[in-house]
């Protein structure tokens, strides 16, 4: 590829421009199509150059950009520029994010502009609203199903409710995250509907074949991803006498991204809720954007390439837009939805550690610490200017999906250790506190996935009925404890709707038809703001947690070293049942905090001998950050409670 034809290429598109566009002041924007066009050329011509008609669709490709680009109000090109200035911003240890579904959370977007104090009051400052779009009733996939990627479903709003949400979010330096469905539709979305009326164009944008033989192939080597509610990969349309790609349920059909006009019709998506006032889009399972036959049709080149384009298009038109890889695959395949082959995060700006995660549930079923260690040790760096999103608990299900080569290493035989987790996690296993339940069991491979919240998932459920005060501050503990690692990890915490109240499983979902066979709905509990008044007071559980994470996100703020730079050292303290790294401040590295995580229910110690030479002074006095107080310490020894947790810094 020559940047002399990219160049005469985009003189040839700007001269053709249509006039509604080229009269407009486009300053920044045609500085800003200048200095990433030779790489969007390149992406475009790499995923449709064979096609006869590239020219016209590159044509549309920067027209799409142009009206993004028109369409941007002042205040979010001021923004846009602010963000430019300080490229940075997002790393910074002052974000803290929580996910909610609207109705779960309030009763509408309305009420959930009014409850904007909560997030204050927590310290919250960026809130992903889950899936607000129309989708139809009994068939949304929680909101992922999606018949209009315009229209807000009435039920919880409308558009202008929403910029309300935006406009007091911005007033209070609250981050907005939308979530933007990328990979597929809802049957009953316009294109569908004119597929299915025999529109060869829409026909087009999805995967569709006359008989079994192409899809045949293709399941050799797909995974079932909802094995037990939507068994195959494809759909039988007897309206059309076809079969249709549908990789999730078998009313989502799969957009077909070897087609540019899909490409460009989800660009401009993206950029109309760009334009909306959303700061961060997550952008939904984006490891299946590109299918091959042969292949697990996830994580192929190509769907790196198409997020590379959406990301410089992207950076275009709306630049001060982050973009969230919601990709819940192998650790070293995550890492490559920062930028494959980058230095700069060139995909998406951040990603779900999902790896995180489910390391941390496998501390507590195990209350051990070796396999977080051995996974954290091979989690490949990141890179720059690209941050993780560290969670415990989320709207999803809970797959164990740690590197077999990690399991080994930390002493566990694969199939007996993930047998053991789901075991744990659905109160199977005697002895455990957990009331989770098991999601999509593949009896032909023997996987398993685990639902339920995290307070039911840690203990507090079980701990609750019994009404054991010790039981109760255990699970308390626990639940601290996950989140004292989310929170200083290096990245950006993102709580869950519930968790800093402690909320139960919700068994609701069972008498509801059209929830019944999905149990991920056992945990998206509704708040009940009764309930919640208990987080005021003393004594109470809601009261105990609340309190606490407050204090731990505010102490989080404050602490330079929490930023995420790459600033990180994972220490073998050889203990086991603690994890165990050290942060520090990228611009001044003698800043440093310990951070300790006790995952046994024994006391247990870290022997400061095994650290020395880690820049922690042995002789030294230290401070928790948390408490306030120097940590219990004898013969060079620090020692924790069971399920304690520390934030050392030597004063
Ligand atoms: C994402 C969502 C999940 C949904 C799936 C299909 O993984 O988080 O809830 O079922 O995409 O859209």
């Amino acid at each position: 590829m020559y940047e002399q034809v990219s160049h005469s290429l985009l003189n040839a598109i700007l001269d053709d421009l249509k006039p509604e566009i080229s009269r407009q002041d486009l300053r920044h924007f045609y500085t800003r199509l200048g200095a990433n066009f030779y790489a969007i050329y390149s992406l475009f011509f790499n995923l449709y150059g064979h096609r006869k008609d590239f020219k016209p669709q590159m044509q549309r490709l920067v027209e799409t950009m142009a009206k993004g680009y028109i369409n941007r109000s002042a205040e979010l090109e001021r923004v846009d520029i602010e963000r430019e200035l300080d490229h940075n911003w997002f790393l910074s240890q002052k974000w803290v994010g929580m996910a909610l579904y609207t109705n779960g959370f309030a009763e509408n977007l309305d009420d959930l502009a009014d409850k904007t104090p909560y997030f204050q009051e927590l310290g919250i400052n960026m809130v992903h609203i889950m899936p607000i779009l129309m989708c139809p009733a009994g068939k949304s996939d929680g909101g992922y199903a999606i018949s209009d990627f315009r229209k807000i479903d009435d039920r919880i709003g409308d558009i202008n409710d929403l910029r309300r949400v935006a406009e007091e979010f911005r007033k209070r330096d609250i981050l907005l995250v939308l979530d933007v469905v990328l990979n597929h539709t809802s049957d009953e979305h316009e294109w569908a509907e004119k597929a299915i009326m025999g529109e060869r164009r829409y026909q087009d944008y999805y995967f569709m074949f006359d008989n079994r033989e192409i899809p045949d192939m293709f399941e050799q080597s797909m995974p079932d991803i909802f094995p037990e509610s939507a068994p195959g990969n494809f759909t039988w349309n007897a309206d059309m006498q076809k079969w249709v790609m549908t990789v999730f349920h078998d009313y989502q059909w799969d957009l077909n991204y070897s087609n540019p006009e899909v490409f460009i019709e989800m660009l401009d998506i993206i950029l109309f809720w760009a334009n909306q006032g959303v700061d961060v889009l997550r952008l939904d399972a984006v490891a299946f954007l590109w299918k091959k036959i042969g292949s697990s049709c996830q994580n192929e080149r190509n769907a790196h390439l198409i997020l590379q384009l959406m990301k410089d298009c992207c950076q275009v038109s709306a630049p001060g837009v982050l973009f969230i890889a919601e990709a819940i695959v192998a650790p070293v395949e995550v890492i490559k939805y920062f930028g494959e082959d980058a230095i700069i995060a060139k995909e998406c700006e951040i990603a779900y550690n999902a790896t995180l995660m489910a390391l941390l549930w496998d501390g507590i079923a195990t209350q051990n610490a070796k396999l977080l260690y051995q996974g954290l040790k091979n989690l490949p760096d990141k890179l720059e200017r690209a941050t993780w999103l560290n969670y415990v608990r989320c709207h999803d299900d809970i797959g164990f999906g740690f590197d077999d080569n990690d399991v080994l290493a930390a002493g566990y035989e694969s199939f007996a250790h993930r047998k053991y987790l789901v075991d744990y996690f659905s109160g199977q296993f005697e002895g455990s506190p957990a009331r989770g339940m098991v999601f999509m069991r593949n009896d032909a491979t023997g996987d398993a996935r685990i639902c339920g919240s995290l307070a039911s998932l840690a203990g507090l459920e079980a701990a609750a009925e019994s009404g054991d005060p010790d039981l109760i501050s255990a699970a308390v503990n626990k639940i601290l404890l996950l989140h004292s690692v989310i929170l200083s990890f290096g990245g950006i915490p993102l709580l869950y709707n519930g968790d800093a109240l402690g909320v139960v499983n919700d068994y609701s979902y069972r008498d509801d038809d059209s929830k019944s066979n999905d149990n991920r709905w056992i945990h998206r509990p509704k708040i009940n703001w009764e309930r919640a008044e208990l987080r005021k007071k003393q004594g109470t559980v809601e009261y105990s947690l609340f309190s606490a994470l407050k204090k731990m996100i505010a102490i989080r703020k404050e602490t330079s070293a929490f930023a995420d730079f790459n600033n990180r050292e994972l220490l073998d303290v050889n203990n086991e049942h603690l994890l165990c790294f050290i942060r520090f401040n990228y611009l001044r590295p003698s800043e440093r905090v310990l951070v300790i995580a006790n995952f046994d229910a024994n006391p247990q110690y870290l022997d400061l001998d095994v650290i020395s030479g880690r820049g922690i002074n042995l002789y030294g006095q230290f401070v928790d950050l948390y408490t306030g107080r120097s940590p219990a310490q004898y013969d060079r020894r620090i020692v924790l409670q069971a399920y304690q947790f520390y934030w050392l810094t030597e004063i």
